[in-house]
């Protein structure tokens, strides 16, 4: 029987042999050249001047938030549908996530539905490029500007992915990705922030060394409280070996996201995430959204039939105004998310790995058609 994982990281390149380096030269921490070689590299991918590498992705999104000056009291605009690192991040600063549904084509936060969350206290909006679809940003850029707010983009799912040929990351003031192993570019454990201000590329230099003085001689005074958010040199070894390749694997995840939509087209009751004109979707994860009364069969069961059959899956994020933890700290979970609240009961990832080979994709896309036909 087939087995097919949901994700597998794909190390095609030179990952071997930079690591190797690094281990035999001794450099293993955040010391090494590989840090520096890979932050220029993925911000230029990313079409920003300045990177500034981390352990991963949720403390990119803190270290852009603490570098713009978010602080108990702000509030900060985000999508209902996120991965919870996104409305964490926001909690470390004290400040507080105020949540926007998720539009119910593209579901990425529902742009139509941010002016009404704006109060005196907003002061950035994060918008979220959900499963690598981007965002409208021309349009929250336009809200940004007239109410005089931050963009941090939480681009966390989405490297590569452009907006009206534009890199994702370079529409913000701070952007922020992971490099989870399942990401389309992986470090194992890993996370960046680009920007094209070099007063934001020092705070976050400074912020994430536990506010050793910059660019000078080591003292031991610290003027602000500071973290330990280093990127090891083993880790951006890996890190410069998959930019190097970026485009390939980004043309990769593409094709295969192109391949399920085309296989699955005609099977009624399966809806994909739609781009807006000038998106381009770079297909981190494979998702599906069922019509259970159209398609014939509740998720709980086509889940079940994927699995006995060697497809592994993932269920969706849960909403954040369904959390507790976000409830306790405060945020307003009140309020109606039914885009949300659909996405999380009727949704669910496919196998997604770059390398995934038609031949698997075909096979998973014929599970679930002739389980709705009831072949
Ligand atoms: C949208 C989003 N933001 C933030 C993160 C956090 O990244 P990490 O797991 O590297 O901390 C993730 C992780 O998958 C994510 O999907």
């Amino acid at each position: 029987m087939k087995n097919i994982p949901v994700c597998t990281p794909f190390l095609n390149g030179n990952e071997n042999k930079y690591v190797a380096d690094a281990m035999e030269t001794g450099w293993i921490s955040s010391a090494g050249h590989y840090v520096k070689d890979f932050e220029e590299q993925f911000a230029k991918y990313c079409d920003c001047n300045y990177g500034v590498a981390v352990c991963n992705g949720t403390v990119a999104l803190h270290l852009a938030l603490t570098a713009l000056g978010i602080k108990p009291g702000d509030e900060v605009i985000l999508p209902d549908f996120t991965m919870i690192a996104s409305a964490f991040a926001i909690c470390y600063t004290g400040a507080k996530p105020v949540f926007v549904d998720a539009d119910k084509d593209t579901w990425n936060i529902d742009v139509n539905k941010i002016e009404e969350k704006i109060t005196p206290r907003t002061k950035a909006i994060m918008p979220v490029h959900i499963f690598g679809n981007p965002c409208n940003m021309d349009e929250i850029a336009r809200i940004a500007k007239k109410h005089n707010l931050f963009i941090i983009e939480d681009a966390a799912e989405a490297h590569g992915a452009t907006w009206n040929g534009q890199k994702v990351g370079s529409f913000s003031d701070i952007a922020s990705f992971s490099f989870f192993a399942n990401k389309n570019l992986t470090t194992g454990e890993g996370g960046m922030v680009v920007m094209r201000d070099e007063k934001y590329y020092d705070k976050c230099r400074y912020f994430k060394n536990m506010c050793f003085p910059l660019d000078a001689p080591r003292i031991y005074e610290h003027n602000d409280i500071g973290f330990n958010y280093r990127m090891s040199n083993l880790h951006a070894a890996i890190g410069l070996a998959q930019v190097e390749k970026a485009d390939e694997y980004k043309q990769m995840r593409i094709k295969n996201h192109e391949l399920y939509k085309k296989l699955l087209a005609d099977v009624d009751g399966v809806i994909f995430q739609r781009e807006e004109q000038g998106a381009i979707n770079v297909g981190w994860m494979n998702t599906i959204l069922l019509n259970p009364t159209v398609y014939g069969h509740n998720k709980e069961d086509l889940i079940a039939h994927l699995k006995e059959n060697g497809v592994d899956i993932r269920l969706l994020f849960t909403g954040l105004h369904r959390q507790k933890s976000l409830l306790n700290f405060g945020c307003d979970c009140g309020g109606e998310y039914p885009v949300t609240d659909n996405l999380t009961q009727n949704g669910f990832y496919l196998p997604s790995a770059s390398n995934l080979s038609e031949d698997d994709i075909m096979y998973v896309c014929d599970l679930i058609k002739k389980f709705r036909d009831n072949v």
